[in-house]
């Protein structure tokens, strides 16, 4: 390792944390970028190391821009919705060959010279726009509405296969455009970890890839296996006129753009290269959902130009849905929260679409009808949105002469009650509600919920173990639950108890609009909750309203209403609610109770930021609608008052005092509140 020591001066050391970052530089581009490491992970952390030793003992020589940066921060930003300098708009679409030769004749009858084409993989991640200004990362910012996005750059910084600071001949200041991906094994991979903590794995690739971006902490992004692939450059002096030799110019400024494209001249050419990949994507390391075909010279473009929502110089291929085929091996029935059967298919697994499917829901007993499903049938499968597998079709012809066809159970598979069908529903149902074990254990699970009660520390686990030890029939039961009963269940520990006994104590705060969504009334979501709250304020005045009161709340319509009035027939339900109430359980809207139909803010604007000790954001920003207020995401020169928590994001801030928008705190706005 060097020795400082002998550094005289500030200009050493300064000449040596450059020499450290650009070496860092090189070798990140090498490793992410061109996959071609020429040391080893163990000498870039030596490199690494030093680096950081320099700049904590010498924090003047600190740059946002420092490789060492990559690691992300703690602190939660919140986003600043930035305006794109040019819209990011999206591509037209195509399905067939035919589509696509529509576009080609398009483009041949506006132009009458020789022009070639660039195919490009479509990429399938969140697209996301980078803003250079001399040689360094200025700005990373997601499509958002097209006109503005979420200013994303501290999680953007974390992605090693962007570079921050730019090599070579690069314009003084332009946008370069791509696609934020994860690679399908980062992606299995972080998957089991997520698991392993007892996480929910993330849906897809791509859902977790635009998740990542909108985490409000960098340094658990830095933990994603993030990738990004660029595929268009904008600005004012770009190096040359041809789509593929900037595409060429921005890989020698260090960019990671794709080796997969390719220069057609003719329509021909173009069906070959999307015919190449359809069958080719699957070998790809990460998804792509199409292809992108481009007009390339750059002049010709600006002369076709945009429609109001594209270009008219590019268009997307979208591949079909992938296919395959498996055995239906038996089917499983599942008793849901209202007793609703939903019919679920185990299937041989199968590997599509970068998972392996076992399972395909069959929604009810109409799709099984109408797909003539019988025991033993091969199925077509296919993934909806590349995400739900779900069955097409049967191969009739693989199909045994004796096999029989699919019948729908008749019985419930729980309890033995004989199910029933109502009108104009397609789904069967339970009709035991009190007694069928699952519908039981479904409501209380719903009522625990985040959005509903949101008890903390009790899972479905937790609530099946206390069923089934007999000391939970309802959700009341869990307000009398006691840490001594939960020890002696298996897997709860002492601490975890006092946890869920606290948690449930803190549930009796949660705000009537929530209750009356956890106590699962059906069609009563958490929107006709929070509506029925505001216009009927407590539980009593509800049980109370009738029908035609009820039908005159905004989106409450025929099927709600009665299923209010069912609800509050049932004497057990009331029951229920008493119990809660004695519980300590909210049952009125405080607020609008103590301040009816208040207007004291009608015509303001609020930005609610950072985090509350007193209420939650929820029940500030319910606080603001109920009062007649309007809460915004961004702040604006329509916003009238921020209310600032603690850590809030420093842009939102500084957006706020330039503007000249009031700055309050939790307290100054309860005062307002109460005032
Ligand atoms: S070009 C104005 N090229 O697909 C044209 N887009 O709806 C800008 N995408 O918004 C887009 N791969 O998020 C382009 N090679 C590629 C792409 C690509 C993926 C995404 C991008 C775009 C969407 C099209």
């Amino acid at each position: 390792m060097a020795n400082y020591a002998d550094m005289k001066n500030n200009d050493a050391i300064a000449a040596k944390i450059d020499q450290l970052r650009k070496q860092l530089h090189h070798h990140n581009h090498l490793y992410y970028v061109l996959n071609k490491p020429s040391i080893s992970d163990y000498e870039f952390d030596q490199l690494m190391n030093e680096l950081l030793r320099l700049e904590t003992e010498y924090p003047q020589f600190n740059d946002i821009n420092s490789p060492s940066r990559r690691v992300g921060s703690d602190i939660n930003e919140n986003f600043e919705q930035i305006p794109h300098k040019y819209p990011m708009l999206s591509l037209g679409n195509t399905y067939n060959e035919s589509e696509i030769r529509d576009f080609d004749n398009r483009i041949r009858k506006l132009i009458n010279s020789n022009f070639q084409y660039v195919c490009e993989l479509k990429f399938d991640g969140a697209a996301i726009g980078l803003t250079y200004n001399n040689g360094k990362l200025v700005r990373a910012v997601t499509r958002g509405d097209g006109d503005k996005g979420d200013d994303v750059t501290p999680n953007v910084k974390t992605i090693k296969s962007i570079p921050l600071i730019l090599n070579g001949n690069y314009p003084d200041e332009f946008e370069i455009r791509g696609e934020i991906f994860m690679p399908r094994k980062g992606f299995e991979a972080y998957n089991i970890e997520r698991q392993k903590k007892g996480e929910d794995p993330l849906a897809n690739p791509r859902n977790g890839a635009a998740g990542s971006l909108k985490l409000l902490n960098s340094a658990l992004v830095a933990q994603r296996p993030l990738d990004c692939y660029l595929y268009y450059l904008l600005g004012s002096s770009l190096p040359t006129n041809f789509h593929s030799q900037n595409l060429q110019k921005a890989k020698e400024w260090g960019f990671k753009v794709s080796e997969h494209f390719k220069i057609c001249s003719s329509i021909d050419e173009i069906i070959e290269y999307i015919n190449y990949w359809d069958k080719e994507r699957k070998n790809l390391p990460y998804d792509i959902d199409g292809i992108v075909i481009k007009v390339d010279d750059i002049r010709l473009q600006e002369k076709l130009g945009f429609t109001a929502k594209s270009p008219r110089w590019a268009i997307s291929y979208k591949f079909k849905a992938e296919q395959v085929n498996t055995k239906l091996l038996s089917i499983d029935y599942q008793v849901g929260r209202t007793g609703a059967i939903t019919p679920v298919a185990n299937l041989e697994p199968v590997f599509l679409a970068g998972t392996t499917v076992k399972r395909a829901s069959l929604h009810n007993s109409d799709i099984i009808a109408n797909l003539g499903l019988h025991k033993g049938d091969t199925v077509i499968i296919e993934k909806g949105g590349e995400i739900i597998p779900k069955i097409t079709s049967v191969v009739v012809d693989e199909r045994n002469d004796t096999a029989e066809p699919i019948a729908f159970i008749k019985k419930c598979p729980e309890c033995g009650t004989t199910l029933i069908r109502y009108e104009g529903e397609a789904a069967y149902y339970c009709p035991n509600s009190m007694y069928c074990p699952p519908q039981i254990t479904e409501r209380i699970i719903h009522f625990i919920g985040r959005k509903a009660m949101n008890i903390d520390g009790l899972g479905s686990k937790t609530i099946e173990l206390l069923f089934k030890a007999n000391l939970i029939h309802n959700v009341a039961d869990l307000y009398q639950l006691n840490e001594n009963q939960l020890i002696e269940l298996e897997g709860i520990a002492e601490k975890s108890a006092t946890q869920i006994i606290t948690e449930i104590k803190k549930s009796t705060e949660i705000p009537y609009a929530r209750v009356l969504f956890a106590l699962g009334i059906r069609f009563v979501g958490e929107t006709v909750a929070k509506k029925l709250a505001k216009a009927i304020p407590s539980i009593e005045q509800l049980q109370n309203t009738s029908y035609e009161e009820l039908i005159k709340v905004e989106e409450i319509g025929d099927k709600i209403a009665q299923s209010i009035l069912s609800f509050f027939n049932i004497e057990s339900n009331i029951e229920l609610i008493n119990r809660l109430k004695k519980a300590g359980i909210q049952f009125k809207t405080t607020t609008s109770a103590l301040f009816p139909n208040s207007q004291k803010f009608s015509n303001l604007s609020f930005v609610i930021s950072g985090k509350f000790t007193i209420k939650s954001r929820d029940e500030l920003k319910e606080l603001i609608e109920i009062n007649g207020g309007k809460n915004l995401s961004a702040v604006s020169p329509n916003t009238d008052y921020l209310i600032a928590g603690e850590n809030m994001g420093p842009a939102k801030l500084s957006k706020a005092e330039k503007l000249g928008i009031k700055i309050i705190n939790e307290t100054e706005f309860i005062e307002m509140v109460e005032k």
